[in-house]
């Protein structure tokens, strides 16, 4: 099959960056020859109290990583206080569109530094110091980013939880890290949810967290909520009395700047630790070359700041670099289709990062609209969380970008901080659907299920990146073993990433998916353990098992196979009950798109579930199952393909 390459247009490659391969090329030779030299030229675009003593240093086999070792900095003053001082206080740095297209507000970079530092002053007052955790649970508002830089500007670590979560999952992202405070607001609105209880959710969680001393409560809406006193405090009240003074904390290049937690193969939720120095310096570097970032340009990244798109390309990468950015509160459909065209033009976005999934959802909606919108400020347009398919990459292509933007493909993990493969605009030359080449750098290796590089081009394997990188995570917050087992123990010298790819005859990579027993739902990453646990919550369930199956805007659906107690029978109800135990569990975007109802699973002699079988049938392939020899009861396979939903 040949594939149609897109080159980078004459204008885009003149003004870029990095403007054509062999320049790429140089430099990425530089970066892995050299690496030492190479970050250390690349950190001097942050601003250092005190220089670090050395570059870096790092053993995959104890999972010890270190960046810029023994240097100072804070990362508020790189994102705020320095271009302040540098005399650009009247550029806005933050736009934010609410969910009804009438509300917006801008923060100039003088105003956001005021309000950071106010917070941050709240905080102090209230108890909190360096190292300790605080957890931000919050939709899509200002005090989101406020809150987050806050956090950094005292060396307080900040962990957010992404607002669908459950209280139960709250409670328990709480309590593995025993934050101090938990921060959020009294309802949330999104799209035609204009209700959601953040407050009730929140306190619900908070009557099993000993360690939480104060929730801040930002008004969003001014919906009534019940406020703890002595514990609970009111955002503005408390805005009110603080000063934006708040000289920021000196921290270590290797203290900790947040956790983010994230599914694994688990049922527990892995708390990935990131760093101050090396992190910055990444997703700065990262964002500025993959998005051409150039002074003036409007940035909008349409993630949600409870994923690490959102910490990496919405708040640090950006800030750090004077960028303008755009956090929008809403939902693409709403209060119609052309909700992200119209703010485009609302703003003038020359540069647009989203998922996959979004761009499926509008796609079929039809191009009117798009087309009603003119887009004429768009220069460049970016995927992110999951493969980009023809059909999508082709829309977005012709239909918003008019043929003449450029789309970058950024593959990159929870874990590593920061985009890792990736075309450079104005260089990369595209093929739609592939993450193209890997940034400088980074080492990515395709390995054999035994741990063997598979070298040359044209072939597949398992994808694993060989040296440390800036953005690297440094642990699980509390589990270093859990760390070293999850991403260096199965292929010693390696991190693996559980994904899987192919290196093309031209060495293009492209990401097919994981390998592993996690989920990519709309861009969500979703253990399936996490899943089956939640399900096998409700009453009158024995056993779940849970796999994915290809879902047309989903990318991936989840499909779950369950047993129930021999005196009970399938039911809408035991169906409805199942809904609920997820969604109390872990959140309603964690809920199954099919349940099949079976009397046993397939499992070998061991009791182990064979889900390589499961995951043919939920795709549909059964003409391809497979062995079924080693099953204790292969009849069981019969059932389960006639009764397929
Ligand atoms: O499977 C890959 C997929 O998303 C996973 C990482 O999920 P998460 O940690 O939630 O971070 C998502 C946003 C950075 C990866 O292991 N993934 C991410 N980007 C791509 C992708 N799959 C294919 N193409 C991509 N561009």
């Amino acid at each position: 099959m040949t594939v149609k390459v897109y080159k980078p247009s004459v204008d885009s490659s003149k003004n870029a960056w990095i403007s054509d391969l062999d320049q790429y090329q140089k430099l990425y030779d530089e970066s892995v020859n050299n690496p030492d030299e190479f970050w250390a030229g690349i950190a001097e675009r942050i601003t250092w109290t005190k220089k670090w003593e050395k570059v870096r240093s790092f053993d995959f086999i104890e999972g010890n990583i270190k960046y810029y070792e023994g240097g100072k900095l804070n990362v508020a003053y790189n994102c705020l206080d320095r271009h302040v001082e540098d005399g650009h206080g009247d550029q806005t740095a933050l736009i934010w569109e609410g969910n009804n297209p009438a509300e917006d507000k801008r923060f100039t970079y003088n105003e956001l530094k005021d309000e950071v530092s106010k917070f941050a002053n709240v905080l102090k007052s209230n108890g909190i110091e360096k190292g300790d955790r605080v957890c931000l649970y919050m939709q899509m508002i200002p005090e989101l980013t406020v809150a987050m830089l806050a956090c950094a500007r005292i060396g307080a670590v900040h962990s957010i939880v992404f607002g669908a979560f459950s209280s139960d999952s709250l409670r328990d992202r709480i309590n593995d890290s025993a934050c101090k405070a938990l921060i959020t607001q009294d309802t949330g609105v999104r799209g035609k949810k204009l209700n959601i209880p953040m407050k009730v959710k929140a306190d619900k969680a908070v009557k099993e967290t000993p360690s939480i001393e104060h929730v801040f409560v930002v008004k969003r809406t001014g919906e009534e909520v019940s406020m703890e006193s002595g514990r609970d405090l009111w955002w503005h009240e408390e805005m009110a009395k603080a000063s934006n003074d708040c000289p920021p904390q000196e921290m270590d290049a290797e203290d900790p700047l947040f956790i983010l937690y994230t599914s694994g193969s688990t049922g527990k939720p892995k708390g990935v630790l990131h760093t101050t120095g090396g992190y910055l310096v990444y997703a700065a570097y990262t964002h500025e070359l993959v998005f051409d970032y150039h002074e003036g340009d409007i940035y909008w990244c349409t993630a949600d700041i409870g994923w690490i798109t959102g910490h990496s390309y919405i708040v640090y990468g950006p800030l750090a670099n004077r960028a303008t950015t755009v956090m929008f509160e809403g939902v693409p459909n709403s209060p119609d289709f052309g909700r992200f065209w119209e703010i485009v033009d609302k703003h003038n976005i020359n540069i647009f990062y989203t998922a996959p999934t979004a761009l499926r959802a509008l796609m079929r909606e039809g191009d009117d609209w798009v087309l009603k919108h003119g887009l004429s400020s768009l220069r460049l347009l970016g995927t992110v969380g999951e493969p980009i398919k023809e059909p999508e990459w082709n829309w977005y292509y012709n239909i918003v970008g008019k043929g003449k933007c450029q789309i970058v493909d950024t593959w990159w993990q929870t874990e590593t901080g920061g985009i890792m493969i990736t075309p450079l605009p104005g260089a990369t030359p595209i093929k739609p659907g592939s993450a193209t080449f890997p940034f400088f750098g980074i080492e990515p290796v395709l390995l054999t299920e035994e741990g063997k590089e598979i070298e040359g081009n044209g072939v597949s394997g398992l994808l694993a990146i060989k040296a440390a990188w800036p953005g690297i995570m440094r642990t699980l917050y509390g589990d270093h073993e859990r760390f070293k087992q999850t991403y260096f123990a199965m292929y010693p010298g390696y991190y693996f990433t559980g994904d899987g790819a192919r290196r093309d005859e031209d060495g293009y990579y492209w990401i097919t998916g994981r390998v592993d027993d996690v989920l990519n739902v709309s861009g969500h990453r979703i253990g399936t353990a996490e899943v089956e646990g939640a399900i096998g919550k409700a009453e009158g369930v024995a056993e779940a098992a849970v796999v994915g199956f290809p879902h047309d805007i989903k990318g991936q659906g989840i499909y779950a196979y369950v047993t129930l107690m021999a005196d009970v029978e399938p039911s809408e109800d035991i169906q409805k009950a199942i809904l609920k135990s997820v969604t109390n569990d872990i959140g309603p975007h964690s809920k199954p798109d099919k349940i099949q109802f079976t009397s046993a699973l397939p499992k070998t002699r061991s009791g182990k579930i064979m889900r390589r079988i499961l995951r043919k049938i939920a795709e549909n392939e059964i003409d391809s199952l497979g062995d079924i020899s080693t099953l204790a009861d292969p009849s069981v396979v019969d059932a389960l393909v006639q009764n397929r939903k």
